[in-house]
């Protein structure tokens, strides 16, 4: 989602008339898109922030503008201009499209600007530019913000509502980008499964928009992020089922395996339930790639909850998994609960980590011997001669080749695998 945001202020700065300053060269306007997602979030993007202040001393002619989550929370926009008082421009999530506005204005006359909507309903936006960095896929945001108001979590607070774009101007950017010829697009919303309910009462939904995008094009790689359980249908699972192009991986956050915890996170599933739509995925489509995110040392959490969230991931068998330390959050629930001791939750964070990680090593041998379709996205940033690319489920794999490939569909059979990472040789 951040990725995508950052093309979309990439492309307004382009159509300003601005490009691409290199590595080390003076910018002429520096935007940090900053989320809050966890304190260490904030923390990294203040640091940033902090460190662009002796360069703006330097070149004083330089734009900074500040947008993004943290922006949103409550008092933080005239908290950062206190603290950066160099900051020019500060705005929220939903008028990012006010940059083309107030970057000329502060060019012209040096005026500040702070503007933060508290809409809670933005009007969507349509006929945005991009400025698209991210190589064969195209990210598509499909809906914005999130109603599920999890107990730990910001998003809700700072991204408004639900609100789902119309199929006709999400079928109109998918063609758009097949035309375009981009091989690869990812749906993006906070909880794709919702898809809708706020336009078509129940008439249409994810499921729907989905197959509708998967018969326009035989080839093209469709995949989506990220789902809720409590959302997840079976009527997705058959559509994935019957399109060979929409991708065999499913982002699926469990956060924690103990009904205790997902209870106070306010989730509105149970593990049973999880395990059920598992089951179900995997019945219907037993290559498929499940990941998830974890989170360990929520309020409440004792040693038992803990090893309920061991066993789940031990249960499931995720191909990969991002595993986070709960941050408190001001203004959430959880925020008022009794918090765990750092160091119990970080002894529980690395025993996960090296579960998951042994898990992710036998799936990796798993894929040995055998021929996967690769879409290579790019040359292998650590082995020159070497490109790299993901199979439908979504692992990657680095194998041998060159800049022609990229952007190409290769059968590619793995070699040889190492933890995480897959290596393999195209099949001629
Ligand atoms: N602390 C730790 N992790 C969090 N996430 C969301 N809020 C928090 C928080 N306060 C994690 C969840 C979510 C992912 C995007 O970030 O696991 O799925
Ligand atoms: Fe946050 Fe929960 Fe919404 Fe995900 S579903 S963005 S974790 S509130």
């Amino acid at each position: 989602m951040n990725v995508h945001e950052s093309e979309k202020i990439a492309g307004i700065l382009s159509k300003l008339g601005y490009g691409e300053a290199a590595e080390g060269e003076d910018a002429d306007v520096v935007v940090f898109n900053t989320c809050c997602i966890r304190d260490n979030a904030e923390r990294k993007a203040a640091g940033h922030i902090g460190m662009i202040k002796t360069e703006k001393k330097k070149n004083p002619s330089m734009i900074v503008a500040v947008v993004g989550c943290m922006t949103q929370q409550s008092g933080k926009a005239m908290a950062l201009r206190e603290k950066f008082p160099f900051i020019d421009i500060v705005l929220g999530t939903s008028n990012l499209a006010m940059l083309e506005t107030y970057i000329p204005q502060v060019a012209a006359s040096r005026e500040k600007f702070v503007d933060i909507d508290e809409n809670e309903r933005p009007e969507v936006r349509e006929n945005e530019s991009f400025y698209r960095t991210s190589g064969t896929n195209a990210w598509l945001n499909i809906m914005y913000g999130c109603n599920n108001f999890c107990t730990y979590c910001i998003v809700p607070y700072v991204r408004g509502r639900e609100r789902s774009r119309t199929k006709e101007a999400i079928k109109d950017e998918f063609m758009r980008l097949v035309d375009e010829g981009y091989p690869e697009i990812t749906l993006l919303g906070q909880n794709v499964n919702s898809y809708g309910k706020d336009l078509y009462d129940g008439e249409y939904g994810f499921a729907d928009l989905l197959e509708e995008l998967a018969k326009t094009d035989g080839k093209r790689r469709i995949r989506f992020m990220t789902s809720h359980p409590k959302d997840f249908n079976r009527k997705l699972i058959d559509v994935i089922a019957e399109y060979p192009n929409i991708c065999n991986n499913i982002h699926l956050p469990v956060q924690s395996g103990s009904n205790k915890i997902l209870k106070l996170m306010n989730r509105h599933y149970t593990r049973e339930y999880y395990l059920d739509t598992i089951a179900a995925i995997r019945e219907k489509l037993p290559d498929c790639g499940i990941t998830t995110d974890l989170m360990v040392g929520f309020p409440y959490e004792e040693e038992s909850d803990f090893l309920d969230t061991m066993d789940i991931v031990e249960k499931v068998r995720y191909s990969n998994a991002f595993t986070f330390v709960y941050s408190m959050r001001n203004g959430t629930p959880a925020a008022s609960m009794p918090q765990v001791d750092p160091e119990v939750a970080k002894d529980r964070i690395m025993r996960l980590i090296a579960k998951q990680n042994s898990i992710t090593k036998e799936l990796s041998k798993g894929y040995e011997n055998k021929v996967f379709e690769v879409l290579c996205e790019d040359l292998s940033p650590s082995k020159t001669g070497f490109v790299c690319g993901r199979t439908d489920s979504g692992r990657l794999v680095t194998f041998p080749g060159d800049e022609n490939l990229i952007g190409k569909f290769c059968d590619v059979r793995i070699t040889r695998s190492q933890s995480a990472s897959l290596f393999g040789e195209t099949e001629v």
